[in-house]
């Protein structure tokens, strides 16, 4: 059985490759007007086939209804609508893998059967949140509302673009057109520049994105999807201009516009090459100020900008020459047009990436004269795009949900998963496929008892992927918060001393450079962990109290909370929150505590996995970690992971001798090489520091274990051997054996490879190991759930390894024992 199972997965991977690659030819073109009988001709040109019509697209389930009404001066495309009173879906066949456009337009027909205006609803599509509860009532929007998005449709969701419209409680939902293009490859590449300058950056694979301006510079009225081979709106750029005197439009005839390697048409038409606004009175006195443009976005995400830039005023070459500005910050320095474009009139462009953090609004551009003379002391911009990029919720409409309830997470994705899998089959070999797979897994299922959502996923899996898509939606908690205590507040060291029966040894929890650990109970009962700073210590003062401004402000489930601090007496301590199931590590090897399931490990690591990502993307400045490690992931009573001892590094001592080697003995074998040879401290340090973590929650064994034999000693070099070969499970931790998913294992063991990859750039954000992470325990909950069964590996290795249990205390020092916050 098990092994029919694998063959059948290896038919399903060559057909799959099969079907795809003999499509990536055609580029996928679907129009449609909802709700429609006739095929609709909009007015550029573009025929728009009614949505039962085509055979590429289905609509489930049926309970939906028709309105139109053909208004004077409303485009015939928006004049009628499909009606949903329950959620319902849009599956689309793509010819095409990859990205796609995918453009919406909503229009609240008057009818005298609903009213469209009041109906709120949402909008998701392959699992990415587009419009959360929308209503037309509600802003004062235009009552035209299109929405232009990109989304990726991949092998996992064999070639599906399913778009889900869910009525919120007793409303409706509705929609009147659907676009769906395909987004030619070279159109977004992957290469971005980082704002402000720094690392890097590499656009992240599985984000939707929304387009929230895209704008023609000069170009006066708006360019229609007339003037655009792939059918975009480029808008006038008159409303974002801060101060218009400081600019006038310039322009060259269309034809003269040239296109040189990498650049064509698709990236955007000629038209928008052809205009620009130039410095006004720039040639006449010699004027230094910035044209600006202020654009409002939604703030607390990630966002792509794309500048298009064509010497249409120059002369000769290198004439013109300026500065770019995002945010107040330099994007580019001397920007040479003509020869980064290699030419006069020819097509350029940039693309950046910024995040637009908490209390700010605005993205600012700016062009600015260069300092230097000799150039034409003039500055243009011809074109811009901003797209927002989808959150680490895969959301495009709402703030960070970093509290979303976990369990809600799960249950959706895991479902969403199911069915992605299951529903987005097609055509004759795959029904074959589907109805052999089915009997394998009747026959893996057979004996576990599903819980409900899972058993009627079945075989008419789609009104269950909306419903559940429905809860994910109501119960959406975004911005609710569930910290209880209220945070860094003072506690008298007469409470302290009470808490821990003036510092009972019996109580101490562990110790390191900054001081002893205790457990203690506060007087309104709340167990807590206290640090007490050794005198001596070389942590001053100033960076205590640092540490506790700072600490107070991170709030987050799956890091430990700062309840408290006292300074009397020149006392310096702090106080945690107390994480009853301890380290992580005293899990794994070296203690009496029960083996944890591979589910087990995997959720605790991503809630570690979050708990890094909020440090690194959710707080106004990037906090390095840079001590990630098992004794630092601790666990509380349900074995929810947290990560403690954060951001001590930012504030931490210089880089001192003492420091350095005390941060290399302790945490020896989780060192990013990079950070080593080059002294140079970046998130993706943490990056690597948890991908060691992975091997060492796989293998249960420490990152450095000296009485190994010599290639074993190292975990990170140890596993990649495994890796490379394709046979990690050989080292895996014995009590794994035959309850780990290979496709689990496999997503697995390719994140912890990309983690630990030499060069920084190269390894993935802490969101995209969450997204690799989430998608692992996917593919274990739907097969393997629990550790008691046979599914899964089905070959024991012919060699276990030596997994001794080290202690501890010879490993590595201080850092090692009890819920250490130690330094
Ligand atoms: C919507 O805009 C109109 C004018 O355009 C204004 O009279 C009305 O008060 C606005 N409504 C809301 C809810 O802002
Ligand atoms: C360009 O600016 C001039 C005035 O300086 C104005 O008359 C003209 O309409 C503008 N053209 C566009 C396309 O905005
Ligand atoms: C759009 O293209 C047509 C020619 O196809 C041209 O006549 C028209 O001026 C263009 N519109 C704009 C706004 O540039
Ligand atoms: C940029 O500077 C302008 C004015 O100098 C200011 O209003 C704006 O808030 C700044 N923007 C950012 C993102 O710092
Ligand atoms: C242009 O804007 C940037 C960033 O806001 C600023 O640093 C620079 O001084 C400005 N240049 C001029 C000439 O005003
Ligand atoms: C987010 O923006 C802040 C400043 O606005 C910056 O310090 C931080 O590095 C940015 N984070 C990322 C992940 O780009």
């Amino acid at each position: 059985m098990i092994h029919s199972k694998r063959f059948i997965l290896y038919i399903s991977f060559y057909l799959h490759f099969v079907i795809c690659c003999s499509n990536t030819h055609h580029n996928d073109i679907f129009l449609i007007s909802c709700g429609e009988t006739n095929p609709v001709k909009s007015d550029d040109g573009r025929v728009f086939e009614p949505d039962l019509a085509n055979t590429h697209l289905t609509i489930s389930p049926i309970s939906h209804t028709i309105v139109s009404n053909s208004q004077k001066g409303v485009p015939k495309i928006l004049s009628s609508a499909r009606v949903f009173t329950t959620s319902s879906i849009y599956t689309f066949t793509t010819k095409k893998l990859g990205r796609h456009w995918l453009r919406l337009h909503f229009y609240p027909v008057k009818n005298n059967r609903f009213d469209l205006s009041s109906a709120v609803f949402s909008v998701e599509a392959n699992g990415i949140t587009l419009i959360h509860e929308f209503a037309f009532f509600r802003g004062n929007k235009s009552q035209h509302l299109f929405k232009e998005y990109v989304i990726e449709v991949t092998g996992s969701s064999l070639g599906k673009l399913v778009l889900g419209l869910l009525p919120w409680e007793n409303s409706i939902a509705f929609i009147n057109g659907i676009e769906i293009i395909s987004v030619p490859d070279k159109v977004l590449s992957s290469k971005v520049i980082h704002i402000p300058l720094g690392v890097a950056h590499e656009l992240p694979v599985h984000v939707g994105f929304e387009t929230v301006y895209r704008v023609n510079m000069g170009g006066g009225s708006r360019l229609s999807p007339k003037n655009d081979s792939l059918w975009r709106n480029w808008a006038s750029d008159k409303p974002f201009l801060i101060n218009p005197a400081a600019a006038r439009n310039v322009s060259v005839n269309p034809d003269s516009i040239r296109f040189h390697d990498g650049v064509s048409t698709d990236i955007a038409p000629n038209w928008v090459y052809a205009t620009a606004e130039e410095m006004a009175d720039a040639n006449v006195n010699d004027q230094r100020f910035n044209i600006s443009w202020r654009f409002e976005v939604e703030q607390g995400f990630d966002y792509f900008i794309r500048l298009h830039f064509c010497d249409i005023v120059g002369s000769r070459l290198h004439d013109l020459v300026f500065n770019v500005y995002i945010n107040n910050q330099s994007a580019i320095e001397s920007l040479d047009i003509s020869q980064r474009a290699k030419g006069l009139s020819a097509a350029y462009f940039v693309d950046f990436f910024t995040n637009v953090s908490m209390g700010s609004d605005n993205i600012f551009v700016q062009v600015g004269p260069n300092h230097l003379t000799g150039y034409l002391p003039t500055a243009l911009l011809n074109g811009l795009e901003i797209m927002k990029m989808s959150n680490p919720s895969d959301s495009l409409d709402g703030k960070l949900a970093v509290n979303l309830d976990p369990t809600d997470i799960k249950k959706s994705k895991s479902i969403k998963m199911m069915v992605v899998v299951f529903s987005c089959l097609g055509g004759v070999f795959v029904i074959v496929l589907l109805l052999l797979i089915s009997f394998i897994f009747f026959m893996c299922f057979r004996h576990k008892k599903l819980p409900k959502e899972d058993g009627s996923v079945g075989w008419s899996p789609l009104p269950t992927y909306v419903g559940n898509s429905g809860n994910k939606f109501s119960s959406n908690t975004f911005g609710s918060t569930t910290v209880s205590h209220s945070l860094g507040q003072m506690i008298s060291f007469s409470e302290v001393r009470d808490a821990t029966r003036n510092f009972d040894k019996s109580l101490l929890l562990g110790s390191g450079g900054f001081g002893k650990v205790y457990k203690g109970v506060l007087e309104n009962g709340l167990v807590v962990a206290i640090k007490r700073g050794n005198p001596r210590s070389q942590q001053g003062l100033v960076e205590f109290k640092t540490e506790i401004e700072m600490l107070s402000k991170l709030r987050h489930k799956h890091l430990v909370s700062l309840i408290g601090y006292c300074e009397e007496l020149n006392e310096m301590i702090l106080v945690y929150e107390y994480m009853a199931s301890g380290p992580l590590r005293q899990h794994l090897y070296g203690s009496t505590l029960p083996p944890l399931t591979w589910k087990q490990r995997v959720e605790i690591l991503v809630g570690a996995a979050k708990g890094l990502h909020y440090l690194h993307t959710g707080v106004s400045e990037t906090i390095i970690h840079r001590d990630v490690k098992t004794t630092n992931i601790l666990l509380d009573e349900n074995l929810d992971a947290k990560v403690a001892d954060f951001g001590l590094s930012k504030f931490g001592p210089s880089l001192n001798q003492t420091h350095v080697s005390t941060a290399v003995k302790g945490s020896f074998g989780y060192l990013d090489p990079e950070y080593f040879r080059r002294q140079q401290l970046t998130e993706k340090s943490d990056v690597y520091s948890f991908g060691v973590v992975m091997l060492e929650v796989l293998c249960a064994r420490p990152a450095i274990n000296p009485t190994l034999p010599r290639e074993q000693v190292n975990i990170a070099e140890w596993a990649m051997i495994w890796q490379k070969k394709g046979e990690l499970y050989k080292i895996m931790d014995p009590n794994l054996m035959g309850c780990v998913n290979l496709e689990s294992l496999r997503k697995y063991g390719e994140t912890a490879e990309k983690c630990l990859s030499e060069n920084g750039n190269q390894r993935p954000s802490m969101g995209d190991v969450l997204w690799n992470l989430e998608y692992a325990l996917q593919f274990q909950g739907a097969s393997c759930g629990d550790a008691d069964s046979m599914r899964g590996i089905s070959d024991i290795p012919d060699r276990i390894p030596d997994v001794e249990s080290v202690d501890i205390d010879t490993i590595s020092d201080l850092e090692s024992n009890g819920t250490t916050m130690d330094r």
